[in-house]
């Protein structure tokens, strides 16, 4: 909980099938992002922490585990959180380690980078998976190499076995569409707790809100600002006149009625900003309310997928179990 008396509070989303049961924050720290100086990230993640921010997301791939690690073994020892239990972390399983043979060793990895004991929350980072072999941080952009069909079953058994053990309190899927998730649920003894996809105004996630929803599974926004200054990022999102006038009208700022948006749909969400003002401002977005004309506009903005990832399709079927990206998105895109 975000309790420190001059911190702001962030509300918490019950996980259903964790352990515990264990509560999430709504709003998350996120650390994917190209070239970050260590640093940096180390510095803005203390003063996330000081700031209210509880909620840190950090994957393999994104390397940036290890710093994320530094940065909690410090606030510990500044006493700026109490104990490891006041924080939730959120990592991912990337493709190469996609086997089920390999996701404990990966997580047990991933705990190593971060000098923790168990994760909060585990996820299998997209839905494919890829030879096994040595893990290239900053694939994020580019893409796993040697792609292979994900064995759904055997992965998420090993997921559950993690959970099992008390390496993570609870787990979950990130890039998976609707029918994706489905065939996770169609043998999940423990279901998926969140579903980690890109959402933001411009690519709203109607269908896959509604799916989740039904079946007691979170979702959470990633790139819920569109991701500029990263590999993959827009600038429709924090340029945006129908935000712009919302946000003038209610004397906001854009990345606040984003986030405002997110919240009051009943998502969660993932933003990045290395920024102690703009870290701040984002923050902000608990005690006041977009009214149903605001939502209504919202609805409206036209719609449009950032981040298709062509590069983990194949037309002809030789380097890739997907071959249209209709199929890698089951058609939500
Ligand atoms: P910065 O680190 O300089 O604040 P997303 O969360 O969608 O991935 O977007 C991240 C991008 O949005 C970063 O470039 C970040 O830059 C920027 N950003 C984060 N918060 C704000 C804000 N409140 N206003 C404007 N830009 C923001």
């Amino acid at each position: 909980m975000a309790n420190a008396a001059s911190s702001a509070h962030i509300p918490e989303v019950v996980l259903g099938s964790s352990v515990g049961p264990k509560s999430m924050p709504v709003l998350a720290f996120g650390t994917a992002a190209d070239n970050i100086q260590p640093n940096l990230l180390k510095t803005a993640v203390l003063e996330a922490i000081k700031l209210g921010y509880r909620h840190f997301d950090t994957a393999a791939i994104y390397g940036s585990e290890q710093t994320l690690g530094e940065a909690i073994k410090e606030a510990l020892k500044l006493g700026l959180v109490a104990s490891r239990d006041q924080l939730f972390i959120t990592s991912k399983l990337w493709s190469n380690d996609a086997h089920p043979h390999l996701v404990i060793p990966a997580l047990k990895k991933s705990l190593e980078n971060l000098q923790l004991e168990y994760l909060d929350l585990y996820l299998i980072h997209l839905p494919i998976s890829a030879k096994p072999g040595k893990l290239m941080v900053g694939e994020l952009v580019s893409a796993p190499v040697d792609l292979m069909p994900l064995d759904f079953k055997g992965v998420w058994a090993a997921m559950e076995e993690s959970q099992k053990l008390g390496l993570t309190k609870s787990i979950g899927v990130s890039n998976f569409s609707s029918k994706k998730t489905e065939t996770i649920l169609s043998f999940a003894t423990i279901p998926p707790s969140v579903n980690q996809v890109e959402m933001s105004p411009f690519w709203q996630q109607k269908k896959l809100r509604d799916f989740c929803k039904a079946n007691g599974i979170v979702v959470t926004a990633f790139s819920p600002l569109g991701a500029m200054g990263t590999g993959w990022g827009t600038n429709h999102v924090l340029e945006s006149k129908v935000l712009q006038d919302i946000a003038e009208a209610r004397g906001k700022t854009i990345a606040q009625v984003c986030i405002r948006w997110l919240y009051q749909v009943g998502a969660t969400l993932a933003v990045k900003s290395y920024n102690k003002e703009r870290l701040k401002q984002n923050l902000q977005v608990f005690d006041w309310e977009l009214s149903e004309d605001d939502l209504n506009k919202i609805n409206q903005i036209p719609q449009h997928k950032m981040m298709l990832k062509e590069e983990l399709v194949s037309a002809d079927g030789s380097s890739s179990p997907y071959k249209s990206v209709e199929e890698l998105w089951d058609g939500e895109i």
